[in-house]
């Protein structure tokens, strides 16, 4: 199964990602995940990202496009995939729908996490994550056992550098110039569920499941 996650920054999609990535046995290819996994290794692509991601813009389709096509041609995607973060413009998505034809493929599901701008600044002031092994955090929703310290494998929290407040508005608003127009994209292919994003996690999950 194909899945594609929508949602405005901090709505939940990697969140939900990872849980249904786990219960569906699908891998969870996150373009943010890449970009900053390319960062902390100090490749170019990473460099090159930091500058847009900083800024709240969206990286380039040319550094973009070609990585995710290279991700989801691997074996471990035959059966399907969580994207999560991909396609964030109608010209991503149309790359992705057309990659997909040539296999007379398409995606199956596009997975809409409806949260209102005005809760999306405290999800990411709060949120924290595990550099080591990538667990999310929120300090408030979703807290470790310890302050700081990753329950899974006990490596120091870091917040995003793209979490501060100035960069959340700016995200937000090229959430939504570039990216909602993807949930008519998908409504017209007839795949979309959208899931009340402002619930509890498990109660989203929940959602999510019972659209299977
Ligand atoms: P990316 O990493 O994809 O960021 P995003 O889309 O802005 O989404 P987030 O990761 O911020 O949020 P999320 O929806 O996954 O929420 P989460 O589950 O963490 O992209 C970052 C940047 O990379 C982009 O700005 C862009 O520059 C670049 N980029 C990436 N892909 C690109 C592409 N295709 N093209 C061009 N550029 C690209 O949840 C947020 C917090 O809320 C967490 O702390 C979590 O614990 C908490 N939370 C989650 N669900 C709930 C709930 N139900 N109740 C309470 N708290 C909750």
């Amino acid at each position: 199964m194909k899945i594609v996650m929508l949602g405005a920054p901090g709505a939940g999609k990697g969140t939900q990602a990872k849980r249904i990535a786990e219960k569906y046995h699908l891998p969870h290819i996150s373009t943010g995940d890449i970009f900053r996994a390319n960062l902390r290794e100090g490749t170019e692509l990473g460099l090159k990202a930091k500058e847009y991601m900083d800024a709240g813009a969206l990286v380039p389709d040319s550094l973009t496009v070609e990585l995710l096509l290279d991700r989801v041609a691997k074996d471990d995607c035959r059966d399907g995939y969580v994207l999560d973060g991909f396609p964030r413009t109608i010209a991503q998505a149309d790359v992705l729908t057309d990659a997909l034809a040539k296999s007379g493929d398409k995606v199956d599901l596009a997975i809409n996490i409806d949260v209102p701008d005005e809760h999306i600044q405290r999800r990411m002031s709060g949120r924290r994550s595990c550099p080591q092994c990538g667990q999310g955090y929120h300090t408030e929703f979703n807290p470790p056992k310890e302050e700081g310290v990753c329950d899974k494998c006990g490596a120091a929290l870091i917040q995003r550098d793209d979490d501060k407040p100035e960069t959340v508005a700016k995200r937000l608003q090229v959430y939504h110039e570039q990216t909602q127009p993807l949930i008519e994209y998908y409504e017209k292919a007839g795949v979309l569920k959208t899931i009340d994003g402002t619930k509890p996690m498990d109660e989203v999950f929940a959602d999510i499941t019972a659209l299977f």
